[in-house]
């Protein structure tokens, strides 16, 4: 006899809810006991290099707003008048009536800006990885990542299928024994400056490799941008040599949107398959205009990139000289190393009252026992400003300094 289903759903319907709410209880109590537990606090104001929470005023040290243009005068005007000419929002997707002639113009710039044929814009950086990996690659193709790319290039790897290969942080020997391995085509990934460490990849030793072995170079240079003038390929002799290259308006270019720069042939493809990329509605027109302004700027004032560079590096050399265990920047993130969680906490909440936002970075963002307070310099930073950032780490306990890091 077949039971009536309103009769079976009615029965299990309490009791799997039950399961749920458990689960969601369990999980967040884990959090909260390993010291994970993360808590949003809204800003008061506009992320200046100040900012203001709970009435409170804080020197901002985690943005990456790098070079201040999220605030930047000229932006806010090219995004004012394309609102008041085009609307807040496109309505729809690239495909489907959402392209503007602004979504093109600013293809065009990017291109340009990375020396390549053409440039697909995606929604953000998070996108433009998930969206350009899953696209790429298949079941049967291999994907070599450095171990610490960004979890948007992480996640693009495991929803393509394809097998993931993951070499040490940096080690290109490494890599290429995993390349010489591989089957089916390879594709080599990594960020150029790296998110939570601030070191840069070996790009022109990856560039050899990928060269030598028939491998696609695929480089994230969503830290790099505006900050290391075009970005670290760049800066490493590799203009126009990187067959994709990714970025992001959202950092340094102070707005919001990611991009894939490229080849004719890898672009027209992406916005056929890169799923990220027609099934998301288009940029808003404000949003673009302002990352168009953004790029006369940086062409304007190459100076911002390196004010924001000189900050990171002067925080360096202080920290170091007091002991701390802290990464060479080289572009504008300068993480401090504190191990658990636990002081890395202690210590961000010190920070916090000397009137110093720079929250703890906790696993999973970074590797356990690697929990830091990741710096950010913005070149609206004044050298006051720093100097108070170093009188106020030299004011932690002296067991919150560990061992240089190798
Ligand atoms: C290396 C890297 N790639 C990609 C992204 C994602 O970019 P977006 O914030 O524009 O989504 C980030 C963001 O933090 C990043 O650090």
């Amino acid at each position: 006899m077949t039971v009536p289903a309103a009769t079976t759903e009615g029965s299990c319907g309490p009791r799997r809810e039950a399961t749920w709410q458990a689960f969601l209880q369990s999980q967040s109590e884990s959090l909260r006991a390993a010291g994970l537990w993360r808590t949003i606090e809204p800003l008061e104001s506009a992320p200046g290099p100040t900012v203001r929470i709970a009435g409170q005023e804080l020197l901002l040290l985690c943005s990456n707003n790098y070079l201040g243009l999220a605030t930047d005068r000229r932006l806010i005007a090219a995004a004012t008048a394309a609102a008041q000419q085009l609307g807040v929002g496109s309505g729809a997707s690239r495909l489907l009536g959402g392209t503007l002639a602004l979504h093109e113009e600013l293809e065009r710039r990017l291109a340009a800006l990375k020396g390549c044929e053409d440039c697909v814009l995606f929604g953000s950086g998070y996108l433009a990885n998930v969206g350009t990996l899953a696209a790429l690659l298949q079941p049967g193709d291999t994907v070599v990542s450095d171990r610490l790319n960004h979890a948007s290039i992480i996640d693009g790897c495991r929803l393509s299928g394809a097998q993931v290969c993951v070499y040490p942080h940096r080690d290109v020997a490494a890599a290429a024994e995993l390349v010489a391995q591989a089957s089916g085509r390879v594709l080599i990934v990594t960020d150029s400056v790296f998110s939570m460490d601030g070191d840069g990849a070996p790009l022109q030793e990856l560039h050899q490799l990928a060269t030598r072995s028939g491998a696609l170079l695929m480089v994230d240079e969503a830290h790099a941008t505006g900050v290391l003038g075009n970005g670290l390929v760049a800066h490493c002799g590799l203009h126009g040599q990187i067959p994709v290259v990714m970025g992001t308006c959202s950092k340094a270019l102070g707005s919001v949107g990611g991009f894939i720069a490229g080849s004719k042939l890898l672009c027209g493809y992406l916005r056929q398959r890169a799923r990220t990329f027609f099934f998301d509605t288009a940029l808003p027109p404000p949003t673009v205009a302002a990352t168009l302004a953004a790029l006369d700027v940086i062409a304007l004032e190459p100076e911002r990139g390196q004010r924001a560079r000189d900050l990171a590096q002067r925080l360096y050399l202080g920290l170091r000289e007091l002991g701390f265990a802290v990464h060479a920047p080289i572009a504008a993130i300068v993480p401090v190393i504190f191990g658990e969680s636990q002081p890395a906490l202690a210590a961000a909440a010190q920070l916090r009252a000397a009137g110093i936002l720079a929250p703890a970075i906790r696993p999973p963002t970074v590797p356990a026992g690697t929990a830091r307070i990741r710096l950010c310099t913005m070149a609206t930073h004044t050298d006051a400003d720093i100097a108070h950032v170093l009188h106020s780490f030299a004011q932690l306990p002296s067991n919150f300094r560990l061992p240089p890091p190798r």
